[in-house]
């Protein structure tokens, strides 16, 4: 495995630390970690010897893009982490969240998925306000909140909040999506290809949406996706895995800008990491045999 450019780890003190700089668990940590679907002959291994960490830094919750190829394990590790079977648990090593290891689901990690997962049946405030009822939030004050997190993502509560699934566009309901898991404040955000189905102009303006949400929030983001562009842009840390079974062969940091996604695809210098990031992705796609 490459270990390029990840800066090298604290040196550890020697006497014990005052608990006011004592050092903080982190984010997340994959140790070793393999996952092998089914038993006996048809056993497939898709992530073996996953290893990697996320620190929590102060007053910045770190970006990590995923890219690699289909089938390479990238959803089974984001659902590792969100605890959901039957990705979680792994069959071999620890996948430890804030210093435990997961045990299961949980409220300190939220997920947003491809499909725009919202209840048909509910109209968007109210399934922007669903997590917060299942957490016993009074009715009038999970509206109050829903209809700020309207505003937030970008749709118009005047005319969007009583609107259904079925009446809304695509990015509409990605808005939801998005909307739903952030008004849980989660600590962790998973997100799995959740711009893959918009087109490229909707795709910009979410990717400037959750940058400024993410900013906001101060979450540690994990975003699969399988757009180079894309995982450059929004990432401050890109890990890219190899085919399955699936390992994480670079973990490349990234310069953030504050400009829109838009007027980043012409920039030379963006342009020049993306070719980067395209070669290695590139020869990892050769078939073997070429
Ligand atoms: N529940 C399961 N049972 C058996 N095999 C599974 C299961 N979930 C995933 N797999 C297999 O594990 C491998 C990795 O799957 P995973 O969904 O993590 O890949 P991925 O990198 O997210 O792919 P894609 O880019 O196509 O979404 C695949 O070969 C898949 O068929
Ligand atoms: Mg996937």
């Amino acid at each position: 495995m490459s270990t390029d450019a990840l800066p090298a780890a604290e040196p550890v003190a020697a006497t014990p630390a005052p608990a006011a700089t004592a050092p903080r668990p982190h984010v997340v940590e994959f140790t070793k970690v393999s996952k092998t679907y089914g038993e006996g002959p048809s056993a497939y291994t898709a992530i073996k010897d996953v290893n990697f960490v996320v620190e929590d830094r102060v007053d910045h919750g770190e970006f990590v893009s995923i890219l690699g190829p289909s089938g390479c394990g990238k959803s089974t590790i984001l659902r590792m982490i969100a605890g959901l079977s039957p990705q979680f648990p792994a069959t071999s090593g620890t996948v430890h969240v804030f210093g435990k290891p997961v045990d299961g689901a949980g409220s300190d990690r939220g997920m947003v998925f491809q499909d725009y997962t919202s209840f048909d049946h509910l109209s968007v405030v109210d399934n922007i306000a669903f997590g917060l009822e299942c957490r016993g939030v009074a009715l009038a004050e999970r509206r109050a909140q829903a209809m700020q997190w309207i505003e937030k993502v970008g749709l118009n509560p005047g005319t969007d909040a009583l609107k259904y699934p079925h009446q809304l566009s695509g990015g509409m309901r990605q808005r939801v999506a998005i909307a739903r898991t952030l008004i849980l404040k989660p600590r962790i955000i998973l997100m799995d290809e959740p711009f893959g189905a918009l087109d490229p102009g909707t795709r910009y303006a979410m990717q400037d949406l959750l940058i400024s949400l993410w900013r906001e929030q101060q979450a540690t983001v994990f975003f699969i996706t399988h757009s180079i562009e894309e995982a450059v842009y929004l990432g401050d840390r890109v890990l890219i895995m190899s085919r399955a079974p699936g390992t994480i062969l670079h973990q490349l940091p990234m310069a953030h800008s504050d400009r829109p996604a838009r007027e980043m695809q012409r920039d030379p210098e963006f342009i020049r990491t993306v070719f980067k990031v395209r070669d290695i992705v590139d020869e990892l796609e050769k078939p073997a045999t070429a």
